[in-house]
């Protein structure tokens, strides 16, 4: 088992392995204060994985009650979180119990806001099921719910007080959602200098543990400088404005990982075409995206994607933060006028390397 210490706001511990779903009452246990828990999750993954949590709970001397949503994003809405913190005022739980989520990024967003704001504050621990909430969603302190005007409107920043990482329930995970968490994961390699991007060369099954461990590091350096995304943390969003944008253009037909993969490739190509990156660098993500089977490109127009951007609820004012490539590793922000966006990544559509899918 690794142990990742994040000293944020709130100091916590991400445990990481295979087969920590089991212990998760004893790793728990010292920071769990009160005597209740209320175990959050899905319809998919509380058939697979529930009752060994419940146990694992019981065993740690916690009453363990149950809320189970319907899968899917749909499912992040103010419906249910109200749903949650009724169940929860009628279990009775106080200040001093815990939500526990186990589940997704849907499952993570939702109950950590639902434990942001019961009685303004209970305990609160992330168990993520998919390669996506354990790389980046259960660990950073996000959380939100979505608004039928767009995603993750309202929400709070909440830190857990613990993660527990179980890779062995990646298992489970169906191949194209183990796809799109693979976008974030490269996402990681060209934030940050590590072993990340080697590692990424060989087979990720069979150094699962390596691998989250790598990219929970980095994001805990990012999120530790800049809690409240004013600076660093929007490293975090390399290929996000593009991706964004072409979720969007797509009308949420295109999953979140593939849309930032293709905003990834896209992005570097124009940083490369506007002389700030090397080609070499395009063309090493190009070939992760290939051999990941992700996209590398969008059929999307400059146009249609710019106009998406603009309505992206992480533009300021008349400005854009664009996250470029500069060198293999590295990327800085750069701040552009939104209208200036099109012309910026234009250059940069309909070339996809050899090989690489276009959305
Ligand atoms: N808080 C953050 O920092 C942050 C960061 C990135 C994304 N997010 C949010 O995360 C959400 C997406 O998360 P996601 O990609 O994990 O999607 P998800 O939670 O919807 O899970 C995807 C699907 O996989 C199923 N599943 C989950 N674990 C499984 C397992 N082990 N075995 C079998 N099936 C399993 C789920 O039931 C669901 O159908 C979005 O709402 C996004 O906004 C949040």
């Amino acid at each position: 088992m690794k142990t990742i210490k994040v000293l944020a706001s709130k100091p916590y511990n991400v445990y990481i392995g295979a087969g920590l779903l089991d212990h998760a009452g004893e790793l728990l246990r010292p920071v769990l204060r009160g005597d209740a828990a209320m175990a959050v999750t899905d319809d998919a993954v509380g058939p697979l994985y529930l009752e060994r949590l419940k146990a694992a709970l019981s065993s740690a001397g916690l009453r363990v009650f149950e809320h189970v949503i319907p899968r899917g994003e749909a499912s992040k809405n103010a419906e249910n979180y109200l749903r949650l913190l009724s169940a929860m005022a009628e279990c009775g739980l106080t200040r001093a119990d815990t939500v526990v989520a186990l589940g997704g990024g849907v499952v993570g967003d939702l109950a950590g806001f639902a434990a942001a704001t019961y009685m303004r504050g209970v305990g609160f621990v992330q168990i993520p099921t998919t390669l996506l909430a354990a790389v980046d969603a259960s660990v950073g302190g996000k959380t939100a719910i979505d608004l039928p005007q767009g995603k993750n409107l309202a929400g709070a920043f909440y830190q857990p007080d613990a993660v527990v990482c179980d890779v062995s329930l990646l298992e489970t995970l169906p191949e194209p959602v183990f796809r799109d968490g693979m976008a974030e994961v490269i996402k990681y390699a060209f934030i940050a200098e590590t072993p990340l991007l080697e590692r990424l060369k060989s087979p990720v099954s069979a150094q699962l543990e390596e691998i989250v461990a790598l990219c929970v590091s980095i994001k805990r350096d990012i999120v530790c400088a800049d809690e409240r995304e004013s600076g660093a943390r929007k490293l975090l969003n390399f290929g996000h404005t593009v991706g964004h944008a072409i979720e969007k253009c797509s009308g949420y037909a295109v999953p979140h990982g593939r849309a930032v993969a293709a905003g990834m490739a896209v992005i570097t190509r124009a940083a490369v075409h506007a002389g700030l990156c090397p080609p070499e660098v395009a063309r090493a993500l190009e070939e992760l995206l290939i051999k990941y089977n992700l996209p590398a490109d969008t059929h999307f127009s400059a146009r249609e994607l710019a106009a998406a951007a603009l309505a992206d609820k992480k533009r300021s004012g008349d400005g854009i933060s664009l996250v470029l490539p500069v060198s293999l590793g590295q990327c800085v922000i750069r701040e552009m006028p939104v209208d200036a966006l099109e012309a910026f990544i234009a250059p940069a559509l309909g070339v996809p390397a050899k090989g690489g899918e276009s959305l």
